[in-house]
């Protein structure tokens, strides 16, 4: 089994990470921790708290993570102050767009998300896979609290940034980093100490994911596992309200989904770390990369010092190109089928 923990926001391309996560057999989900990022961290929570439910998966704890991002908390040196952006206008105020989730019927953890970043990579050294679909909080807040973090942990996956690209938040920068630049500028800082270099996804590569009216109405159609039809159903209405904003931000009535795909780059990687093929669908290069913190116009941008110039050492191996068609492919197939409980 593959001990994996998802820290996430969702948001709906975290559902749809978080149900193509369920699907999984090898997989051991030890936890799910919440970060603030699309909605408030309480709400994101409630919402994880509501899919594992949907799933029958009360059993997987949810881990509520730090409340505001490291500048507003005070926990950074920083002193800027900018006001917390959620994004009602593209996941819904409740953060599942028009889906209404159960109310749940576990209650949140008592453990921290960024302790059970901590506990987790202490519990399974050397074997721990970390997604990170969110912003950087809870993280950064485990790194502080366990500097021996990269050591411990197998891989680290982030979706995140935007290189030499136009942003989705700003325009140079993008959601999840710009949310909380200084809890990513420390991740890359830290993990640039790891074994195996972060695995970053930006939004360059992940736009390329594109989930259909079509393809939703396939995956519907093909759905035959008794439990999982209703979980589809949610997320049918959690992707309608998606479409919308898609359509209404000029890309056409469709749903660029980030996070799933980092996450399955994760687990295909974890199945075969020392494979040829190296991160599973996509093309990548490794490069020494950082987060602006100052710029007035650019804070929170993702740079890519791809000549050099800083003379560092990489940090990350940057998702450059995704296969889009033969990951969306796996996608539909394996959220068809569904889970295998
Ligand atoms: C990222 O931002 C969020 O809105 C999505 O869930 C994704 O993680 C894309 O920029
Ligand atoms: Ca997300």
């Amino acid at each position: 089994m593959i001990p994996l923990l998802l820290d996430c926001d969702p948001g709906i391309d975290d559902a749809v990470a978080l149900g193509y996560l369920l699907c999984q057999e090898d997989v051991d989900v030890v936890g799910i921790a919440a970060s603030g990022g699309n909605v408030p961290t309480a709400q994101t929570v409630l919402n994880a708290l509501g899919w594992l439910d949907l799933a029958e998966r009360g059993d997987v704890p949810v881990h509520p993570g730090a409340e505001l991002p490291l500048a507003q908390s005070g926990a950074s040196s920083d002193t800027l102050m900018a006001p917390t952006l959620y994004a009602d206008d593209t996941h819904g105020r409740t953060g599942a767009g028009h889906a209404t989730l159960p109310t749940p019927s576990t209650a949140p953890s008592h453990t921290s998300a960024a302790e059970a970043w901590v506990n987790a990579a202490r519990a399974h050294p050397g074997e721990l896979v970390g997604v990170v679909t969110g912003p950087c909080t809870n993280l950064a807040l485990a790194l502080e609290q366990e500097p021996g973090l990269p050591q411990l942990i197998k891989r680290i996956f982030i979706m995140g940034g935007a290189f030499n690209y136009r942003g989705n938040t700003k325009p140079t920068t993008e959601w999840n980093i710009d949310h909380d630049p200084e809890a990513a500028a420390k991740v890359f800082a830290g993990f640039a100490a790891a074994e195996n270099l972060p695995v970053v996804g930006p939004i360059e590569a992940t736009e390329s994911i594109v989930i259909t009216p079509d393809r939703l109405a396939r995956i519907l159609a093909g759905a035959s596992h008794p439990g999982w039809q209703s979980w589809l159903e949610h997320l049918a209405e959690a992707l309608r309200f998606y479409f919308e904003f898609h359509a209404a931000d000029g890309h056409g009535y469709l749903a660029q989904v980030h996070d799933p795909y980092v996450l399955a780059a994760a687990l295909q990687w974890a199945r075969n770390p020392t494979g040829k093929d190296g991160i599973p669908w996509a093309e990548t290069a490794t490069v020494a990369v950082d987060v602006e913190l100052q710029g007035s116009l650019t804070r929170g941008e993702t740079v890519a010092d791809w000549l050099g110039r800083w003379g560092a050492a990489p940090n990350a191996e940057l998702i450059r190109r995704i296969q889009a068609e033969d990951f969306l492919h796996h996608l539909e197939t394996t959220l068809t089928r569904g889970p295998t409980y």
